[in-house]
């Protein structure tokens, strides 16, 4: 099965808060957004958007240039659906991210909560790294989040790399300065707990 029928598999199967990745907040990735956006009209892509409730956050927070990728367009409908009018302000794409046609210079700030740990061959992060180089601008931000050091070594029944701050700092190159990283611990609804590594780089 390719990647995206397995996306749109996962969720014309399961709701959105069934999934263990689900939080009724992406607290921490709203934070780090913050504390990267140069102000309302600051445009914003998030990565692999999935259904999170992230692209309801920052249309409250006022964010005006808001972009959601994913390569599933069922849970970009669930999405749209969710969010009603609101969802016209909002740029959408369908596309795998290692082969999606961004604008150069596009982005203040790019996120990516639980995306580029699926990217087991180097080809692919390579592709990811290229990608992020090319749409942030130049003092822009990018904000990765992956399974941690002791996260699960698979999700959604596909395996995953795992990084500390280092690790994940050192896919990127030297270009992206590491401003700050933490680590957080998910609790899945399921009551499991899943840890989480969050790297927030400068684009130098
Ligand atoms: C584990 S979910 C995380 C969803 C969301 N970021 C969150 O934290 O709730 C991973 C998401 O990445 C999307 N995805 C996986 N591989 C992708 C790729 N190569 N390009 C774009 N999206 C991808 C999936 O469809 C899914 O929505």
């Amino acid at each position: 099965m390719d990647a995206q029928s397995h996306w749109d598999n996962i969720y014309s199967k399961k709701a959105p808060d069934a999934v263990s990745w689900y939080r009724p907040h992406l607290e921490t990735s709203l934070k780090l957004i913050e504390s990267a956006a140069p102000g309302l009209s600051a445009s914003i892509i998030d990565i692999g958007g999935g259904e999170s409730t992230l692209v309801d956050d920052l249309v409250a927070h006022g964010y005006q240039n808001i972009s959601v990728l994913d390569i599933s367009q069922t849970a970009v409908d669930v999405n749209k659906r969710r969010l009603g009018s609101a969802s016209e302000h909002i740029h959408w794409l369908i596309a795998d991210i290692t082969k999606a046609k961004l604008e150069p210079g596009a982005y203040d700030v790019w996120h990516d909560r639980a995306v580029f740990h699926f990217l087991t061959a180097s080809e692919q992060r390579l592709a990811y790294v290229r990608q992020v180089a090319n749409a942030v601008k130049p003092g822009g931000h990018v904000i990765v989040s992956t399974f941690g050091p002791e996260g699960p070594t698979k999700c959604s029944g596909l395996d995953v790399v795992r990084y500390d701050a280092k690790a994940l700092h050192q896919e990127f190159g030297v270009r992206f300065r590491l401003v700050r990283h933490s680590k957080e611990l998910h609790r899945t609804p399921f009551d499991t707990i899943q840890q989480f590594l969050y790297c927030l780089c400068r684009v130098d």
